[in-house]
């Protein structure tokens, strides 16, 4: 992977760069309210930080990316917002999903879609078939997604293995658990970014973010941009990473 450096230097970073980034992409509102407009056209500019995101991280080669874009709190919103957001969803991902497919990008969304109006969840649905079986960068929507919910289903569907006889209690471990755990598939998630000033999770993947680090900004995400991307990356390399032992990885 290639990125700038502060000094504009090209620079070769081979091993220890993120494979897998997961974006708490805030700020929309308030974007929009600073500049007099209505909430939606925070979320509309919003959509465009996304692509350049999306594109940043094609281009730099990570496995994946993983955008928060709907909790599963966001539905205590009102109904003329939750709507909105709805319709840019639908609206986006039918423009888009041509170009992220011709990029050879993986569309996967997680979180329980079932409770999304028939016409977006036959969007995803459409979406997720036509770029299966790309290779080039697995994007992650998490939309009406929660990290509980997320451990939850993981407890159900164990539960239900257990109950069918196909599986003891003692045998229950993290390997277990992790199979079951949305984006068990992927790269472990390295680097969560938050914009918008706050600095906590919002309950975004937890489980899967045990060991990530954490790179929190005050830019609004709608003025999120490559430069920015760039640094927080500059600022994961310099971490150093210990996972839980005393010798640095
Ligand atoms: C966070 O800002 C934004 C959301 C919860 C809504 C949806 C996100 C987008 C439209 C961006 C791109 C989405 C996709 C699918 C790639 P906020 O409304 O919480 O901002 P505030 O904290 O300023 O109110």
């Amino acid at each position: 992977m290639q990125i700038k450096n502060k000094k504009k230097h090209k620079i070769n970073i081979i091993s220890s760069l993120p494979k897998h980034v997961a974006i708490i992409m805030d700020g929309n509102g308030r974007w929009a309210t600073k500049k007099g407009k209505l909430r939606i056209s925070g979320h509309q500019a919003g959509m465009k930080s996304a692509k350049k995101a999306i594109y940043f991280a094609k281009n730099h080669h990570l496995d994946a990316l993983t955008l928060y874009a709907f909790s599963s709190e966001n539905w205590n919103r009102s109904n003329k917002e939750v709507s909105s957001i709805m319709d840019l969803f639908i609206k986006t991902l039918d423009k888009e999903i041509h170009n992220l497919h011709k990029k050879n990008i993986k569309l996967q969304i997680i979180g329980d879609t079932s409770r999304f109006k028939i016409k977006l969840q036959n969007s995803i649905n459409r979406s997720e078939k036509l770029t299966y079986n790309n290779r080039g960068l697995t994007l992650n929507i998490a939309a009406n997604y929660g990290g509980r919910w997320d451990i939850i289903q993981v407890a159900k569907q164990l539960a239900n293995q257990v109950k069918q006889g196909f599986l003891h209690p003692d045998q229950i471990n993290e390997d277990i658990f992790c199979q079951y755990i949305c984006m068990n598939e992927l790269a472990p998630v390295d680097l969560v970014i938050r914009t918008g000033g706050e600095y906590r999770i919002s309950n975004f993947l937890l489980w899967q973010i045990a060991y990530s680090e954490l790179f929190f900004t005050d830019v609004l995400w709608p003025d999120f941009n490559e430069s920015i991307f760039e640094n927080a990356i500059h600022v994961f390399l310099k971490r150093k990473r210990k996972f839980g032992s005393s010798t640095i990885s």
